[in-house]
């Protein structure tokens, strides 16, 4: 089958889907009638569906997506410049959590929609894990407590300077300032020496974060979760990660107890024109 499929009856070889395709796979054929695809484009094609996307006929579909099967963007599709910018300013970070679980659709929903995020490649390397129940979030806890008293009992410069004692004397007294009492969390990994999956996987979590808010959840980075995982051993195991895989993310996720009011101040960018 080849790469791409075109309705001849559609196509008014305006050539747009040759001009955004990233890799330049397509170009149009001799006599500018159709778009075609090079040779070999099969192998460098990334499949990020520009192509099919872009054609304002539905003329193009790829092997791999036809283009029946995607949804239409309605023409009023983007935020208004003003909601989204009070929107982004008003998401805070929560770490106070009602005893509330958030459904197992809701958190396969907000997967779903990081799917859309960019990726390096397109290689979506992003592998995802989810520590659902309330006990298995504080067993998870447990082991990260258990990792830092490793930590402070090595002298780690990092366990003293993240003053990882006062997290446990906490703790100890009954507060939770690694997982802060939210019901869930969750991880994404990918292979350690895969060069794209840090950046893809923080890119992933902020639409996971924020797709969260405009549910009415309360997420939150999970820092000491996702340092105890690529350094503890019992941790791994506990999640069941192979040790070829690293921990590029996680995330606190629940309902917040409380309703904040105003948007802080932040310090002024600091920018550099040239
Ligand atoms: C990579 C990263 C790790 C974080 N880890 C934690 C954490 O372990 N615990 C926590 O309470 N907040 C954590 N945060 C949240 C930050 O403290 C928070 O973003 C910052 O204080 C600003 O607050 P805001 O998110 O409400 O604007 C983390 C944020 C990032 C980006």
């Amino acid at each position: 089958m080849s790469l791409i499929i075109v309705d001849k009856n559609k196509c008014k070889a305006d050539g747009i889907c040759t001009k955004v395709c990233p890799i330049e796979i397509l170009k149009m054929d001799a006599d500018k009638q159709m778009p075609a695809a090079i040779e070999n484009a099969e192998e460098m094609c990334i499949n990020c569906g520009h192509c099919v996307c872009v054609c304002p006929h539905a003329a193009l579909s790829l092997a791999k997506m036809p283009v029946k099967d995607l949804s239409e963007l309605p023409a009023d599709w983007r935020i208004p410049e003003d909601k989204l910018i009070t929107f982004l300013k008003g998401r805070r970070s929560i770490r106070q959590y009602k005893n509330k679980e958030v459904f197992k659709e809701d958190i396969e929903k907000l997967i779903d929609i990081a799917r859309y995020a960019p990726t390096g490649l397109n290689k979506q390397p992003v592998r995802w894990t989810v520590v659902y129940a309330k006990d298995h979030t504080r067993k998870l806890v447990e082991l990260v407590v258990a990792w830092m008293r490793k930590l402070i009992d090595l002298k780690s410069p990092m366990a003293e300077s993240l003053r990882m004692d006062l997290t446990i004397a906490m703790w100890q007294q009954g507060k939770d300032r690694i997982c802060r009492g939210a019901p869930h969390v969750i991880l994404g990994h990918g292979l350690k020496e895969d060069m794209i999956a840090p950046q893809s996987t923080t890119i992933a979590f902020t639409y996971l974060e924020l797709a969260a808010v405009s549910m009415g959840l309360g997420p939150c980075w999970a820092g000491y979760v996702n340092m105890a995982v690529n350094s503890s051993e019992e941790v791994r195991n506990f999640l069941g990660l192979s040790s070829r895989s690293a921990c590029f993310g996680a995330m606190l996720l629940g309902f917040s107890k409380y309703e904040y009011k105003r948007i802080p101040l932040r310090n002024n960018p600091k920018i550099k024109w040239r």
